[in-house]
C-alpha cells in the first residue's frame, strides 16, 4: 500500500537566521494508494515545498508526512521524484539513467532493454542510449528523467511541473502515456502543473492551493466524471472539448481567480 497522508503539516522557513517565514499551514491530505492527485496554486504557495517533504528533502516544521504508514525521514526508493529542474546522472549514459531504478529492483537484462526501447521509441530518441546528458538538449534530458521515473516503477511518483520545458508535442505524447501508465499499472501520483488543463486532465483529483500561508483552498473530484465519460478511451485533444472537461476546468479556474494578485 503506497497512500501518502499529509498530517496538520507546516513548513516555516528561516528558523535559524532571518525572519520566520511560514510556507505551509496545517495542510492535511490523504492521496489513496493508485490514486493520482495534481495540485495546482499561484506561485510561491508552497507546491514544490510541500512535495519536497513528501520526498523526503525537506522535513516538515509541525505535523508528519507518511507514506504507506511509514513516517517519512528522507528520500527512499518507494518515491520517485521528478523535478522541473531535471537531474540526470551526468556520468552516466541515457541507457543508464532510464535503468537505474530498474536495476536497484533487480530487473532482468532483457526487461531493461525493453524499457529503453520503449521509452526511446516512444519519446522519438531511438539512437541515443549510449549518449551522455550534456550530448542532449535540455528537453531530451528531461525526457529522460522522466521515463527513468516511469521506468522506475515506484509505488509513489511524485513530479514537479515535469512537463514545462518539453514542446507541445511531446508533452501530448509524455501526458497520454503518463494515463497509459496509471491505467495499466495504477501508482500513487503527484502531480504539480501551472497547466489547469494538465491538471484536470490527469487527475482523480484536482488540489488547489492558496498562498500566504501556503494551505490547500479547496479538492475538486474528477475521477467520478472521467470514469462516467470514459475519458481515457479517447485523445487529449477530444477530452479537452467534452462539456463535462471544460465544466471542471472552469470549476478550477475560477477557484484559482479568485485568489488576489495570483501570477500562475
Ligand atoms: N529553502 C527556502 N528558504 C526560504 N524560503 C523558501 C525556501 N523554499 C521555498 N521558500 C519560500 O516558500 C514559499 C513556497 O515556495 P515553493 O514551495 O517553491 O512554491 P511553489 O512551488 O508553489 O511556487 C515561497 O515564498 C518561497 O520563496
Ligand atoms: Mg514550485
Amino acid at each position: 500500500m503506497s497512500e501518502i497522508v499529509i498530517d496538520n503539516v507546516g513548513k516555516v522557513f528561516g528558523e535559524g537566521g532571518g525572519r520566520p517565514f511560514l510556507a505551509i499551514d496545517g495542510v492535511d491530505l490523504r492521496v489513496e494508494d493508485r490514486e493520482v492527485i495534481s495540485v495546482v496554486g499561484p506561485s510561491g504557495c508552497g507546491k514544490t515545498t510541500l512535495m519536497r517533504m513528501v520526498a523526503g528533502l525537506e522535513h516538515p516544521t509541525s505535523g508528519e508526512v507518511r507514506v504507506g504508514g511509514k513516517r517519512v525521514t528522507g528520500p527512499g526508493p518507494d518515491r520517485a521524484v521528478v523535478f522541473q529542474q531535471f537531474a540526470l546522472f551526468p556520468w552516466k549514459t541515457v541507457r543508464e539513467n532510464i535503468t537505474f531504478g530498474m536495476r536497484s529492483r533487480g530487473a532482468t537484462k532483457a526487461e531493461r532493454d525493453a524499457a529503453v526501447a520503449h521509452y526511446l521509441t516512444l519519446m522519438k530518441m531511438e539512437g541515443t542510449e549510449d549518449k551522455y546528458p550534456h550530448q542532449l538538449s535540455g528537453g531530451m534530458q528531461q525526457r529522460v528523467a522522466i521515463a527513468r521515473s516511469y521506468a522506475t516503477d515506484p509505488g509513489v511518483l511524485l513530479m514537479d511541473e515535469p512537463f514545462g520545458a518539453l514542446d507541445a508535442q511531446t508533452r501530448t505524447i509524455m501526458q497520454e502515456e503518463l494515463v497509459r501508465l496509471t491505467n495499466d499499472n495504477p501508482r500513487t501520483v503527484m502531480f504539480i502543473t501551472h497547466s489547469v488543463e494538465e491538471a484536470v486532465y490527469l487527475a482523480d483529483r484536482v488540489v488547489v492551493m492558496a498562498r500566504n500561508p501556503g494551505r490547500i483552498r479547496e479538492i475538486i473530484d474528477v475521477a467520478t466524471t472521467r470514469k462516467a465519460e470514459k475519458w481515457s478511451e479517447e485523445p487529449i485533444d477530444d477530452v479537452m472539448e467534452m462539456p463535462s472537461f471544460t465544466h471542471l476546468r472552469g470549476q478550477v479556474w475560477r477557484l484559482l481567480r479568485e485568489q488576489m494578485g495570483s501570477d500562475i
